[in-house]
């Protein structure tokens, strides 16, 4: 089950990068002081709005708190998943201009960073913030490369839950606790809600397609062929991919015609304000029912995807120390209070997603948050396609551009398969 792979190193790159660095850093205006520049710390994210910045503030709170000397300078750049931070923050980086410290998905979204040198191996900080123990071991064993750990995770987000609106399935004459076992008991039921005119499962830009479709070839292929896919184990041209894009198709035909120009938030509230019956979307989702005031159960459930109960979709935000950060000190002062439990008890009870720390305070997390608690720590843990834990950036992009293509109609089914085989490298 666990993904290996073979590390190039970049040296080429590497010099080029430590070269540009060293001319450069103005950061944003965080450097210039020519020591460690630890007054200040700009941080890169992409949670720029709505509830992920509410996240982000938390997190902020207690870094104030703790580093009182160090100012935070906000470098959220707008866009799910990243869409648009990740392209911004490759020019920074490859102009020798990184921010202070950058989220990056553990996984294989990190390889890329270190194939590239563009990252510090902070191993020493996890001996100083006494972070060794603190985490699972799993999970340090997903974020060591070479015996070197380069972040620090913030979180763990679960990537393969179904959102649901009770009064609209009840609309459809269906059972609004109803879990499916199946993708097609589902469909079923999505039948249903399209008879009574509403939406019956709302999704929104690329990258959430691309979450959707994770999570059907999860179901279909079951956890060890879903993970054989990132080894190079599982056959992307075979007839069990073919079928688990049939249901893709399906699914899609069921989804809101407006889906392209939205992002994540647009097609969860269409859930809460009860214009579609489902949403698959990770669990970042669940803030947004929070924040609306809804009640778990009553105004809104949550089950796996259907065919992936027993299986938790992973991925996890982490903190970086890119090399030549103007303020590296700044940087450390942010990394100490992300794998602080202060840290992460505030930052997660606001996000949606579970502490990395196994010993951070959840006694206050939501009903949602409780049960992906138990699932991290009982279910089956694969690797998420569209957060970066699977794939590096340039095979989630080749997949996100055929994803487009085949659901704006650009291309078929078999096509597309191809595409994504290609991707994949095969
Ligand atoms: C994920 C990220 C989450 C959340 C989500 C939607 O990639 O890990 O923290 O921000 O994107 O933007």
């Amino acid at each position: 089950m666990k993904r290996t792979r073979i590390l190039s190193v970049a040296a080429a790159a590497a010099a080029l990068t430590l070269t540009l660095a060293s001319c450069s850093g103005d950061g944003g205006g965080t450097g210039g002081d020519g020591g460690g520049g630890g007054d200040k710390v700009e941080v890169f994210t992409w949670w720029a709005a709505g509830t992920e910045k509410a996240g982000l503030d938390a997190l902020v709170e207690v870094f104030d708190e703790q580093h009182p000397d160090v100012e935070f300078v906000n470098g959220a750049v707008a866009g799910g998943a990243g869409s648009a931070a990740k392209d911004l923050l490759q020019s920074r980086l490859q102009a020798g201009d990184p921010p202070d410290t950058f989220q990056a998905h553990a996984g294989a979204e990190l390889q890329d960073y270190i194939d590239a040198a563009q990252i510090e191996d902070i191993s020493d900080l996890y001996d100083e913030f006494g972070l060794t123990d603190a985490f699972p071991a799993d999970l340090i064993d997903r974020l060591t490369v070479d015996g070197a750990i380069y972040s620090i995770p913030a979180n763990i987000h679960r990537a393969n839950v179904v959102w649901a609106n009770p009064s609209v399935l009840e609309e459809a004459g269906l059972d609004a606790d109803a879990e499916y076992s199946s993708i097609d008991e589902w469909i079923t039921a999505l039948e249903a809600v399209e008879e009574t005119g509403k939406t019956p499962l709302s999704v929104a830009t690329t990258w959430t397609q691309v979450n959707l479709l994770e999570t059907v070839l999860l179901a279909e292929l079951g956890p060890e062929a879903y993970e054989g896919l990132w080894s190079g184990d599982t056959d992307w041209a075979g007839s069990d991919v073919t079928a688990a894009l049939e249901d893709f198709e399906t699914l899609m035909g069921f989804t809101n015609g407006d889906r392209d120009g939205l992002d994540w938030p647009d097609a969860t509230q269409q859930v809460i304000d009860g214009q579609a019956a489902f949403n698959v979307m990770g669990d970042w989702a669940e803030a947004s029912f929070a924040e609306a005031g809804l009640e778990p159960g009553t105004d809104y459930t949550f089950f796996p995807v259907p065919g992936t109960d027993g299986v938790f979709d992973f991925l996890a935000d982490s903190f970086v120390l890119p090399v030549g950060a103007p303020s590296p000190d700044g940087a450390k002062a942010w990394l100490e209070t992300v794998g602080s439990a202060e840290g992460q008890t505030a930052f997660n009870q606001a996000k949606g997603s579970i502490p990395a720390r196994t010993d951070a305070d959840t006694s206050d997390f939501a009903e949602y948050q409780q049960t992906a608690i138990e699932s991290f720590a009982n279910d089956t843990i694969v690797s998420s396609l569209a957060h970066g834990a699977a794939t590096p950036v340039a095979v989630l992009n080749q997949i996100s551009d055929a994803t487009s293509k085949f659901t704006t109609g650009a291309s078929d089914l078999a096509t597309y398969q191809e595409e994504l085989a290609a991707a994949a490298g095969e």
